[in-house]
């Protein structure tokens, strides 16, 4: 049995860092094991221009522990009035390395996000010129629908068109959680089309948020599907397709937003995230797969070069604090800490 094992140092190309206190505290967590994370812009307000995006990268430098070679690489929040010459000026200015489009109430804070793609398809057409990757939350927001079948009516209603009037558009579906969704980005074979994994979707399935009652701190967007779902996301996350890489979508809210009449959308993952992962990799059979998916497809896909160094991750009881402190009495729950992996990350070298 493998004891240990060595890769190079992974990215997290789906990140939730917030902002402030709550910023200084996750950051650390993710500049541990990470040399870069695409950064979620869903604040208040949302990072909509080239300035607020440069501010906050600022902040998350500021913030980051001393030594620290994380790179934080930020995303525009695409509105119905986006102008298309801010995204070119940010793309050009290397600043914006990808535009997230949220349904417009599809989770937390997209309430500013797009209410139909004729809205925004003159910043699409500017994006395929550029071959500057679209980053979607892909719910459909129409209250008719079942929840549990958000993500495969948005695929038939919004995305496949979508991918058709935009040809040439580079599009990373975000957070998978079902087999409609693994399936289609392993059918493209034209690599415009790919697709970030979340270890709570690998880990997973819907029972899990009802497991001797309700259980918030598995709650997340999309949330949690069957069975059948999180089986499809582990073949096509373990098989090798450079079309799959991760992203965990860490998204942490303090424990009293979470455990609440209306719990908020999001599971802070960042503690344990790369074991996470790893432990399903192991499970699949799948070590000589995990490299890849952590380190390489991700980067490829956006143009990246690899990274500097390499983390090293032991079988043994997985140390993570069961929860965060932030202060004030608050704190945050970390998704599956308190040694319920049999991973732990021991080196994590920048040499
Ligand atoms: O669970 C989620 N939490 N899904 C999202 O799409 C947003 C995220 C957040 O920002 O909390
Ligand atoms: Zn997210």
């Amino acid at each position: 049995m493998v004891q240990s094992i060595t890769i190079r140092r992974p990215d997290d190309m789906h990140l939730h860092l917030r902002d402030d206190a709550m910023l200084r505290t996750v950051l650390p967590f993710s500049a541990r094991q990470f040399g870069r994370a695409i950064v979620m812009p869903n604040l208040k307000p949302p990072v909509t221009t080239v300035a607020a995006a440069r501010a906050y990268r600022e902040r998350i430098l500021e913030a980051l522990p001393a030594g620290s070679a994380f790179e934080p690489l930020m995303t525009c929040y695409l509105c119905d009035d986006t102008d298309p010459a801010e995204i070119r000026k940010g793309f050009e200015a290397r600043v914006f390395t990808a535009v997230k489009l949220y349904p417009a109430g599809a989770t937390t804070h997209s309430e500013y996000g797009v209410t139909g793609i004729d809205k925004v398809a003159s910043v699409l057409d500017v994006m395929q010129e550029l071959g500057m990757p679209l980053l979607i939350h892909g719910e459909s927001t129409d209250p008719a629908i079942d929840v549990f079948d958000k993500e495969t009516v948005f695929i038939e209603r919004t995305l496949k068109p979508l991918l058709d009037r935009f040809p040439a558009l580079r599009v990373v579906l975000e957070h998978i959680t079902t087999e409609e969704a693994a399936d289609l980005v392993d059918a493209d074979t034209s690599g415009r089309l790919a697709a970030t994994i979340t270890p709570q979707h690998l880990l997973l399935n819907r029972n899990a948020m009802f497991t001797g009652g309700l259980r918030p701190h598995y709650y997340c967007l999309p949330v949690l599907k069957r069975e059948q779902h999180r089986l499809a996301l582990r073949r096509v996350a373990t098989s090798g397709s450079p079309s799959f890489f991760l992203g965990t979508d860490s998204a942490p809210h303090e424990r009293g937003a979470k455990e609440a009449a209306c719990g908020c959308a999001g599971i802070f993952s960042a503690p344990t995230a790369l074991e996470a992962y790893l432990t399903v990799f192991d499970e699949e059979h799948a070590l000589d797969r995990f490299e890849a998916f952590a380190s390489d497809n991700g980067r490829r896909f956006y143009g990246l070069p690899p990274n500097e160094g390499t983390v090293t991750l032991t079988r043994e009881r997985n140390d993570a604090p069961r929860s965060v402190e932030l202060g004030d009495g608050k704190s945050i729950e970390t998704f599956m800490g308190g040694g319920e992996l049999p991973w732990r990350l021991v080196d994590h070298s920048n040499a």
